[in-house]
């Protein structure tokens, strides 16, 4: 145990000391049980009290056992430690709420998880380090938290190169338009700089998680890498996987994981990901799954054995909590921790106190509708910020803030002056409701009817080709 557990002294941060705490507990009522001497008992006690005292002191609560702290953190690596949850949001993998209509406070999510924010200084050097303008996500904070990015364009200031690695949970055909904000966004940080990208797709956490077929789970994975492949990246570049084919194929990739397991505790996991008792124990030790590809060891068809290069993620703030965990255990198994760039999240058709989900059909636009359902969509279900009437509407303005239409604009129009009068006309009056609908109509329908053209011509051969393990076209 002595890899999982500390001695009891110098916890970090509320959920080390929970642990702690919690196997004093235990190792208490084992000597209890084995009828060890009063000695032995008492001074086990003593430790126990001393512990709880110090919770009492860092957390401002009492320690209760089975109840975690409420922040879901394992000892923040990246900024002040978090004081306490937000009860108005929810942000986890499964998750996504808050009563605000303008969407998840943002900053406050930043100092929660201890991240940091992707600030003017940082976009700045994105720029000067890849000689590229930003990306619009960039420059309009659609991207707006992360972890580790200076540390990542020193080393590449530097020719240390690094890599991608992001993921797809494949839980039906037809992916939405939020899930392409991180691949739009990995394509573009793959072109500017030159780079491997490794994608998962996690049939097996769908399996786990969802009352589907390990056959329909795999099949997805494979449908879901053609719309992945359709966003543009380079087949030389670029390998795509399913855990349920990888971790059968590559003794390397399952090292790793077994390694996570090895440094990860079921506490741990339950104050992260909230897992009870009667979770299945493939779901408890599915983290560990998401973690490996965080470590270039795990591919060595391309990166050539090495373990020290070093991994960026893209993803939007959901997935952090699988990154705290993997972050955390990096070190202790010899491993560089991943970066992460952090998105906000694409929003559901009915307001941004929700993401756009998958399980919902009318939250969201899919890559598989048809010009017509999307034109009725937008007219039917986005949440506007307008006045009820067109008089009032003329006379005080309508709101971009919660409009829904106005923000998935902010995703997707790429002129940054045209955007910004489209914001002042709205906020002004000039600009109508259905005028703004049909503004988005307009930049929706032959963005997703272009993807369809794309996703047609990706044959079965190019899917297997990309989903093959193979060396990229780098040197390592
Ligand atoms: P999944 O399939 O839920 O989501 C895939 C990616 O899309 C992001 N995403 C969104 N982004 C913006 N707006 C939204 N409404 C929205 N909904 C989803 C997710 O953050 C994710 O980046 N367990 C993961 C699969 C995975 C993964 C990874 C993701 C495995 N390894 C590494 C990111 C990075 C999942 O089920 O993602």
């Amino acid at each position: 145990m002595a890899e999982c557990q500390g001695d009891g002294e110098g916890a970090k941060s509320p959920m080390e000391l929970y642990e702690k705490l919690t196997a004093q507990g235990e190792q208490v009522r084992a000597l209890k049980t084995a009828k060890a001497t009063k000695a032995d008992v008492d001074a086990a006690v003593q430790l126990l009290i001393k512990l709880k005292t110090d919770y009492k002191q860092m957390t401002g609560q009492d320690y209760k056992a089975g109840c975690p702290p409420s922040e879901n953190s394992v000892a923040p690596d990246n900024g002040p430690a978090a004081g306490g949850a937000d009860d108005e949001d929810t942000v986890d993998p499964w998750n996504v709420s808050t009563n605000n209509a303008k969407g998840v406070d943002y900053d406050k999510l930043i100092l929660r998880f201890g991240s940091s924010k992707v600030d003017k200084e940082l976009v700045d050097r994105i720029e000067k380090v890849s000689g590229q303008k930003p990306h619009r996500f960039l420059r309009r904070g659609i991207f707006f938290s992360h972890r580790d990015m200076h540390q990542v364009l020193d080393a590449y200031e530097k020719q240390k190169s690094f890599y991608l690695y992001t993921g797809r949970g494949p839980s039906s055909e037809a992916m939405h338009v939020g899930h392409l904000i991180p691949f739009i966004f990995t394509k573009w940080l793959q072109d500017v700089f030159d780079i491997p990208l490794v994608v998962q797709l996690t049939d097996d956490e769908k399996y786990l998680w969802k009352d589907l077929s390990l056959e329909d789970c795999h099949r997805f994975a494979v449908e879901n890498a053609k719309d992945i492949i359709a966003c543009g990246f380079d087949v030389n570049k670029t390998f795509i996987f399913s855990d349920l084919d990888y971790m059968g194929a590559s003794p390397e990739f399952y090292r790793n994981v077994v390694k996570v397991q090895k440094h990860v505790t079921f506490n741990q996991v339950k104050g992260i990901f909230g897992f009870t008792d009667s979770d299945c124990i493939g779901k408890i030790s599915f983290p560990a799954i998401q973690a490996a590809p965080s470590f270039s060891s795990s591919f060595p068809q391309i990166f050539k054995g090495r373990k020290d290069i070093q991994c960026l993620i893209p993803c939007a703030i959901d997935q952090d909590p699988y990154f705290r965990m993997t972050r955390d255990v990096a070190p202790r198994i010899g491993y560089p921790k991943p970066a992460l760039l952090h998105s906000t999240f694409f929003p559901a058709l009915q307001g941004a106190q929700t993401k756009m989900s998958a399980s919902d059909a009318n939250t969201s636009i899919f890559l598989t509708d048809t010009p017509k359902q999307i034109k009725n969509k937008v007219n039917k279900h986005a949440f506007s910020g307008g006045k009820d009437t067109v008089e009032e509407h003329r006379k005080y303005g309508g709101n971009p803030d919660v409009d829904v239409a106005f923000m998935y604009l902010t995703f997707f129009l790429e002129d940054d002056e045209q955007l910004e009068k489209i914001r002042q006309d709205y906020a002004s009056g000039a600009l109508l409701t259905g005028e703004l609908k049909k503004l988005l109509i307009e930049t929706l329908q032959p963005m997703i009817d272009q993807h369809q053209q794309r996703r047609k011509q990706v044959t079965e051969e190019e899917v297997k080709q990309f989903m093959t393990p193979r060396p990229l076209h780098f040197n390592f």
